[in-house]
């Protein structure tokens, strides 16, 4: 028991060590014109599952793009599009809950946190391995 505990932590500081020590992960934000850095920084933190980012998903937009909803929205997590999908997504506000308001109970701000956070753990990023 003591040799798995042992084991498991292990992976997950060498995880956790590999993502730190990966190159800048800089995010071109097009809808505001800035960089948004995610590898180190308050993004850093924001753009993790737990940070705002991965969690105004969750309670905000899986509310709806869960797999048992009956609103009609698919099913939705991080890996669903590559990045330059969710850029479109986020850039032209193409689906119809954004058109339709839908998006406009959280700030601007939140919506800027949620792209980082799908944007950096999207379905073509190498990291992701380590996330399970
Ligand atoms: C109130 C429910 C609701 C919420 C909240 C919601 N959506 Fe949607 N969304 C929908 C529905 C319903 C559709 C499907 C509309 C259609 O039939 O085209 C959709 C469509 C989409 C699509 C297009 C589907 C695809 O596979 O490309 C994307 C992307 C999307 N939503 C992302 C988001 C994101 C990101 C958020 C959070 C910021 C969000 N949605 C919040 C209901 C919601």
């Amino acid at each position: 028991m003591r040799q798995i505990s042992t084991l498991l932590m292990f992976l997950v500081i060498l995880c956790y060590s590999m993502q730190a020590h990966a190159k800048p992960l800089n995010r071109y934000d097009a809808a505001s014109n800035t960089s948004r850095v995610l590898s180190d920084g308050p993004l850093e933190w924001e753009s993790q599952p737990w940070g705002e980012g991965g969690k105004t998903f969750k309670t905000f937009c899986r509310s709806c793009h869960n797999s048992h909803n009956d609103k009609g929205a698919p099913f939705l997590w991080s890996e669903s599009k590559n990045q330059e999908a969710w850029d479109r997504v986020f850039e032209t506000r193409y689906p119809k809950c954004a058109q339709d308001g839908t998006w406009s109970a959280i700030s601007d701000e939140q919506l800027r946190r949620v792209h980082d956070y799908l944007w950096r753990w999207a379905n073509n990023v190498k990291a992701n391995i380590c996330r399970g």
